[in-house]
């Protein structure tokens, strides 16, 4: 799960003239994705993976894109969005750390947070940010279902397992630019 807090009330949406929605992505959508529900709530999921896969991301302008095609509010689509890991407002950096944070990789050693610390100190990100080089973007997951190798992360969604901050130092410093 990944809260959001933003100042939304003064925020400004970054627009563009051509829509995020173009017509063959409208297209696809009614023709692909919408028969297979019984709401057009219930395609809002699926919907969102198309637009991040086809961009990298779900910008704000293309979320309310979307509530236009489904015709529901923008709000619905922002807590979906704003609710799961996955989907991302900006396009993430070429090496996404998504480092788990759920019991087992709290109460080891190191734990998720020493790990997280460390990842905050040595890139100057906090979690759901990337490097302004563009290299590293910082998650926090739930449960990776490895507790038994406790702790861990994904790089790239590739997982390493049974981590100490040497291990995770040598894998991170080992990534290409
Ligand atoms: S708690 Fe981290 S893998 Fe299960």
């Amino acid at each position: 799960m990944a809260w959001i807090v933003k100042n939304s009330a003064g925020m400004k949406i970054e627009r563009r003239k051509e829509p995020y929605l173009t017509p063959q992505l409208r297209e696809q959508f009614t023709r692909d994705i919408l028969p297979r529900y019984e709401t057009k709530l219930g395609a809002l999921m699926p919907i969102l993976h198309e637009v991040q896969h086809h961009y990298g991301c779900i910008p704000f302008q293309a979320q309310e894109e979307i509530a236009n095609f489904l015709e529901i509010g923008v709000a619905d689509v922002f807590d979906c969005v704003s609710f799961y890991e996955e989907y991302r407002i900006e396009p993430a950096g070429k090496y996404v750390i998504g480092v788990c944070q759920s019991i087992a990789c709290e109460v080891c050693k190191p734990t998720c947070s020493e790990i997280i610390d460390h990842i905050r100190e040595k890139y100057g990100i906090e979690p759901h940010e990337t490097t302004e080089d563009g290299k590293f973007t910082l998650l926090t997951m739930e449960c990776l279902g490895s507790c038994d190798t406790a702790p861990v992360a994904l790089v790239n969604e590739k997982l390493h397992e049974n981590l100490t901050i040497e291990k995770l130092d040598q894998i991170l410093d080992s990534l290409a630019d």
